[in-house]
């Protein structure tokens, strides 16, 4: 089933709960949630205050993608927040498994991500140790920006390495997604796109939801 994640970096927060309320209607599975902290992005979101208000509104799962140095440093706080999934970036860590097991530790899914720029061979020690890969298609830091062609490629490859070693791990990509691109992603081997401005930027977010989804 193809899952579509809407990030809430492209709503409207001075209407959150309206938004939030128009994702629980939808046919999005999760929310995606970008937290970005001005130093390993060149950008910052939000934190913990809005961890609450989305818990209590939204009835889809959090999907959070931390952009932020030190992740080892505030995962659990995400988890105790109420996150479904937490996800990382490999090139913020020295090691990623210390902090793949303070996820695990809570009880909470696992994703490691990594920016265009970064050789997806690395990611092969940790297939099998994680819920799920995000690769991103735009560098992470900002909504709206252009979908990178080369993701094609990246997801075919990851997707023929878990398939080979018969692992479950899901691949969600995140950047540039909208209804024009989506049916292909799904097709390369994606399992889940994220997509911020496509669908809040929608007239009709709920019909783009589904548009995506079929
Ligand atoms: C970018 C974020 C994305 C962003 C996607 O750094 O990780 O999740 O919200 O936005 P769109 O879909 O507009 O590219
Ligand atoms: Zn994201």
């Amino acid at each position: 089933m193809p899952i579509i994640a809407p990030s809430v970096l492209s709503a409207d927060f001075a209407h959150l709960e309206q938004d939030l309320q128009m994702i629980n209607r939808s046919e999005a599975d999760w929310l995606h949630v970008d937290v970005m902290d001005g130093v390993f992005v060149p950008n910052i979101s939000f934190g913990f205050p809005l961890m609450a208000p989305m818990r209590k509104y939204c009835t889809k799962p959090l999907d959070v993608h931390l952009m932020i140095v030190h992740p080892e440093k505030y995962v659990e706080r995400f988890c105790d927040a109420g996150a479904w999934s937490v996800g990382f970036h490999l090139e913020a860590v020295d090691d990623p498994i210390p902090v793949l097991d303070l996820i695990k530790a809570k009880n909470v899914r696992t994703c490691l991500t990594i920016n265009p720029d970064i050789d997806p061979t690395r990611l092969l020690p940790y297939l099998h140790q994680v819920d799920m890969i995000l690769l991103m298609s735009v560098f992470a830091g900002f909504g709206g920006q252009k979908f990178i062609p080369e993701t094609m490629d990246k997801i075919r490859f990851i997707r023929s390495e878990i398939d080979r070693r018969g692992l479950s791990t899901l691949i969600e990509i995140d950047g540039g997604v909208n209804t024009g691109n989506a049916h292909a992603l799904f097709e390369a081997g994606a399992d889940a796109l994220v997509a911020g401005s496509a669908v809040f930027g929608s007239e009709n977010p709920e019909l783009t939801i589904h548009q995506m989804k079929s």
